[in-house]
């Protein structure tokens, strides 16, 4: 009911409307998407007005008085109706900035968080140039490529479950990277097919922001969060079932002097990580904050 209502509302105004100014259109569409639950209509807004109109966020302020042109009010309308069914702005728009690159984003793999960059930082840190990278559960890319264009030198390998996947994090490597020197991408389930596929090696930086949401907090996600893939946020009943598996193997995979760096939900996560990691033999932790202050990683090693 309130859905046709909405359709049937934004098809009156496209067809009667002869011209808007940016403004006038922007604060219907922000108080349109309000009215709808959306949790950030003023974000969402300016993401849509400037994909589609091609401008920068200040510029929508700065030419608010400027006429937005037909085609591009029928293609900010259409955007705005998906948003207002919880369709997340990023799949709407198709792309996302981590790190100061743009990744290409589409519905089936994960959005990228700006807390993952947490990671990346931890990683510019701690490690001294690490030779061998790898990435499990890469989605679009963002911590294995980012990694690349940060040290140089490495040999990268960014492995998903899903073809599909990866042929979207090979596309973000060649836009971001320019060539595929010393970048490999795996199909594998976490290291099952690593070696198969590159050859014998050990890694001396084993990063991943794996699926990671229990079977209770995956029942209370918002459901825009639930329209990105289950693949992607669900970690078992516990939450940790990708660390069990990514420890378990970790002797075979991880250089002498090498570090692990995971992704976490919250502070208990971050113990049970360490826990588990105690029990293969390590002794050596580093809890880390995102930009909110909010646990949100563990880096693991053992000198
Ligand atoms: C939480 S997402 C992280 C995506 C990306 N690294 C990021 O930080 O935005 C987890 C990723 O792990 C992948 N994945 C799920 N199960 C896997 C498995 N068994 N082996 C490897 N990757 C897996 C999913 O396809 C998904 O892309």
């Amino acid at each position: 009911m309130c859905c046709n209502f909405g359709i049937e509302y934004l098809n009156l105004i496209q067809n009667t409307i002869v011209s808007m100014k940016v403004h006038e259109l922007f604060r219907f569409c922000v108080e349109f998407l309000r009215s709808r639950g959306v949790e950030t209509p003023k974000t969402d807004t300016e993401l849509i007005f400037s994909h589609f109109l091609k401008i920068s966020r200040v510029e929508i302020y700065t030419g608010r008085d400027s006429e937005i042109p037909r085609r591009e009010y029928k293609k900010i309308m259409k955007a705005i109706f998906r948003r207002s069914q919880q369709e997340p702005t990023e799949y709407i728009i198709g792309y996302k900035y981590f790190w100061g690159n743009k990744f290409e984003i589409r519905k089936g793999v994960l959005i990228p968080r700006f807390d993952t960059e947490s990671l990346i930082y931890q990683a510019k840190k701690l490690c001294n140039r690490p030779k061998y990278i790898l990435d499990i559960g890469t989605g679009a890319g963002i911590i294995g490529i980012t990694l690349k264009t940060i040290f140089k030198d490495s040999y990268v390998v960014l492995v998903d479950i899903s073809d599909d996947i990866l042929n979207l994090a090979e596309r973000n490597a060649k836009n971001i990277l320019g060539e595929l020197r010393d970048v490999e991408l795996v199909k594998a389930d976490v290291y099952e097919g690593i070696w198969e596929k590159i050859g014998w090696g050990k890694f001396d930086l084993i990063i991943s922001n794996p699926p990671y949401i229990s079977r209770d907090d995956f029942l209370n996600l918002p459901s825009s969060v639930k329209a990105e893939p289950h693949e992607a946020l669900y970690g078992g009943v516990s939450g940790n079932n990708f660390f069990l598996k990514i420890a378990d193997k970790i002797d075979k995979f991880l250089s002498r002097k090498g570090k692990v760096i995971l992704e976490v939900g919250d502070e208990l996560q971050a113990e049970k990580v360490k826990q588990i990691f105690r029990w293969k033999g390590f002794r050596n932790f580093i809890t880390f904050r995102d930009m909110n202050g909010k646990v949100r990683g563990v880096v693991i090693f053992n000198f």
